[in-house]
């Protein structure tokens, strides 16, 4: 596991120190609304380097051992984005499997900014991978649309605006295929303003009170100009991973002033893109200061799906021939990927024969890396390209049909979400999840599987042991971690 992480209030853009006026040149930058490749000295925009924002970030990287662990602690092959390395970072993902094999609930929980009316597959991205691991875990699921956030930072949307994008957006989600037992989706606008926020909302000024202006400007770029309700929003995507924000869910009474300490113990595990972590590093460096302290959220990081202009390309809905929408035809992605997909072919064919392509900077290549699950086939296209027997126009085909079916699949899900629908994930209720059904490490402390306060139980059913053993058990398994990490970094 990586070091101590820098507090929020270090500058978020990798270049440190000023750009270089003399030529084009400037290091990448990656926050929450601001994602930009760095370029070369010509102005060529390159490719993200995932590895440096890491080092400076201080997560982990996902590698092959905690790959085989998470086959082991869950029987499921890891998804393809895993073993390829598109979601290619974490913050105590270890900490989430031994919580699972413990059989104890955490939450999942991810989240939207609607910034328009229909994603792109880019945004696609993290929902898709969280279906997945809520498959994988059957633990409850939290998602967050953040219309008040999108009103506060975009100068010209208004509040019916960014409303009606959140509802768009919320059947965009649906249609991705989540469990509506396990699933709450909800509006910021809305839910702040319903009865059920009462313990959300005790969080948030909680926590707006342990964190200063100057952390939230040093974590998010913000200055003396920013509007005060954009420094304020930061609380509310932090304390939205406090499971304690949502008793109903657990079937807990929100009426209550009190919010429950048991509720704010429960891990949360968060995947997203690379950017929103500033979010969560402000969590993590604050959870353990509130009345109730709550663990430090554990994420999962994926990469940036490239824009179709290629590496360090930006998907912008300024732009509708940069992205692929989930609202798009056939037409109109064929048109996208034949004539704007940035392609790593030679020139000219009789180049590209003698010399082959480059698949590791074609878009195509790269989108087929996303969605082609069969690792096999996507090997032999990289060969084959490489080798120049494969053309640019065959992998951009081969892209076409893939993409045409990805879209068209979840249109036909997206035309059966009714607003029946949508109001159904929408309500605040008591979820329904299993959890592990086989949990192999008797130590529960906190939840058991499904409901909260009960203990653990084992394979056998027996009761878990008791508190002051399971806090042994806990650091016990704590050392055993670190030592694993040790040894994970050493090799
Ligand atoms: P937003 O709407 O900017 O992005 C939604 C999610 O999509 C990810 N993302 C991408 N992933 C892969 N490739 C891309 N090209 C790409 N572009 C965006 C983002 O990282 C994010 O996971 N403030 C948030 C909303 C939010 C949230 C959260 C997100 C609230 N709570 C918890 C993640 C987790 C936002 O505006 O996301």
């Amino acid at each position: 596991m990586a070091g101590p992480e820098p507090p929020s209030v270090a500058p978020l853009s990798l270049a440190e120190s000023a750009t270089d006026t003399a030529s084009k040149a400037h290091e990448q930058e990656i926050n929450p609304w601001d994602v930009q490749a760095a370029t070369d000295e010509q102005g060529n925009t390159l490719a993200f380097d995932y590895a440096a924002i890491s080092a400076k970030w201080n997560t982990s990287l996902i590698n092959s051992t905690l790959l085989e662990r998470f086959e082991r602690v869950t029987g499921r092959k890891p998804h393809r984005w895993l073993r390829r390395g598109l979601f290619f970072s974490h913050r105590d993902l270890d900490r989430i499997l031994d919580i699972y094999e413990r059989g104890e609930t955490f939450l999942l929980y991810t989240g939207r900014g609607p910034s328009s009316g229909s994603m792109h597959i880019g945004h696609a991205i993290p929902f898709e991978f969280t279906k997945y691991m809520q498959d994988v875990f059957d633990v409850p699921l939290v998602i967050m649309l953040t219309d008040d956030e999108k009103f506060l930072f975009k100068e010209k949307l208004t509040q019916p605006e960014v409303y009606q994008f959140a509802r768009d957006n919320a059947k965009d989600i649906i249609s991705i295929g989540f469990d509506v037992k396990k699933t709450f989706i909800y509006i910021d606008s809305e839910f702040f303003t319903s009865g059920y926020n009462r313990h959300f909302s005790l969080n948030a000024t909680e926590f707006e009170k342990l964190i200063t202006n100057n952390q939230v400007r040093g974590a998010f770029g913000f200055d003396g100009s920013t509007n005060v309700g954009s420094n304020a929003f930061a609380a509310k995507q932090c304390v939205a991973a406090f499971a304690s924000s949502y008793p109903f869910i657990f079937g807990e009474q929100c009426t209550s002033y009190h919010r429950s300490k048991k509720l704010a113990a429960m891990a949360c595990l968060i995947p997203c893109a690379i950017d929103q972590d500033p979010y969560f590093r402000l969590v993590r460096e604050n959870c353990s200061r509130m009345d109730q302290p709550s663990p430090k959220p554990a994420l999962i990081h994926s990469k940036f799906l490239t824009s179709l202009q290629g590496a360090g390309g930006k998907m912008s809905a300024s732009n509708p021939n940069s992205a692929i929408y989930l609202s798009d035809t056939e037409k109109q992605i064929k048109n996208k990927i034949n004539k704007h997909a940035f392609s790593g072919g030679q020139e000219t064919l009789e180049l590209h024969r003698e010399l082959g392509g480059n698949p590791d900077i074609d878009v195509a290549f790269q989108y087929l890396s996303y969605f082609e699950d069969d690792d096999d086939k996507l090997a032999t296209f990289a060969e084959q390209y490489r080798k120049g027997v494969m053309l640019t126009g065959d992998m951009k085909k081969e892209c076409v049909g893939m993409m045409t079916a990805y879209v068209q699949g979840f249109q036909a899900a997206r035309v059966k979400v009714t607003e029946e629908i949508l109001e159904e994930f929408m309500r605040p209720r008591k979820l329904e999840w299993r959890g592990n059904p086989n949990p192999t490490k008797k130590v529960g402390a906190g939840s058991g599987a499904g409901t909260v306060g009960e203990e653990a139980k084992g394979v056998d059913g027996e009761k878990g042991p008791s508190k002051n053993a399971a806090k042994k058990a806990a650091k016990l398994a704590e050392i055993e971690r670190k030592k694993r990490e040790k040894e994970a970094a050493k090799k």
